[in-house]
């Protein structure tokens, strides 16, 4: 468990995939600019056990609640993370601290010089969270992406591990 101040990161556990079927399956949770993907709680379980475990992590308050989730993959960009917070939880800058808790986690614990995040740049909220945590904006894609029924822009962030320089949580 990596633990910050008003929230700590806990891996993904089997025991979560109920809550976190349901919560991925309710399109409000996603939001406007997040795939408006079904899957089913099996289909969850088989990609826990094959893709997921170790890169996903709940993101829960200081009572152990659940409030979102954040992950990484390694991609064409290089490492790169996502984040959902439930719209219950908005706006109390928990996923600001989650991706300062995740940026220090992957710049301690791996050898890479960079982290990436894309987001749609109308998705204020995300940018500010990426800005808030040293990201920059090094590029715009068009029509990177198709979510619900359209062509989505996407603006790619970047940290380098210079920028970060060092732990700011862990
Ligand atoms: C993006 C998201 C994870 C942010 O979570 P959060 O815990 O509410 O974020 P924080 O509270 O840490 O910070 C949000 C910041 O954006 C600001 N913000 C929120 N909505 C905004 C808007 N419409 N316009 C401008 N700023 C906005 C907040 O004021 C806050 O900034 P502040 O601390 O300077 O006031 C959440 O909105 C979410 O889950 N959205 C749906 C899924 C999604 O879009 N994920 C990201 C995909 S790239």
């Amino acid at each position: 468990m990596l633990e910050g101040r008003n929230v700590s990161l806990k891996p993904l556990e089997k025991e979560d995939l109920d809550w976190f079927t349901q919560w991925n399956n309710d399109p409000a949770y996603g939001g406007e600019y997040e795939p408006l993907e079904q899957n089913s709680l099996t289909d969850i379980e088989k990609w826990y056990t094959e893709e997921a475990s170790g890169r996903w992590f709940v993101i829960q308050n200081k009572q152990g609640d659940p409030v979102g989730q954040i992950m990484y993959t390694e991609g064409g960009l290089g490492t790169t993370i996502g984040y959902i917070v439930h719209p219950d939880y908005r706006g109390k800058c928990f996923c600001t601290e989650a991706v300062t808790i995740m940026v220090d986690f992957l710049f301690l614990t791996k050898k890479i010089v960079r982290i990436t995040a894309q987001c749609n740049p109308k998705n204020k909220a995300s940018v500010k969270v990426l800005e808030k945590n040293g990201f920059t904006l090094e590029g715009i894609v068009r029509k990177a992406m198709f979510i619900r029924g359209q062509y989505m822009t996407s603006a790619v962030y970047g940290i380098l591990r210079e920028e970060w320089g060092k732990p700011r949580i862990l």
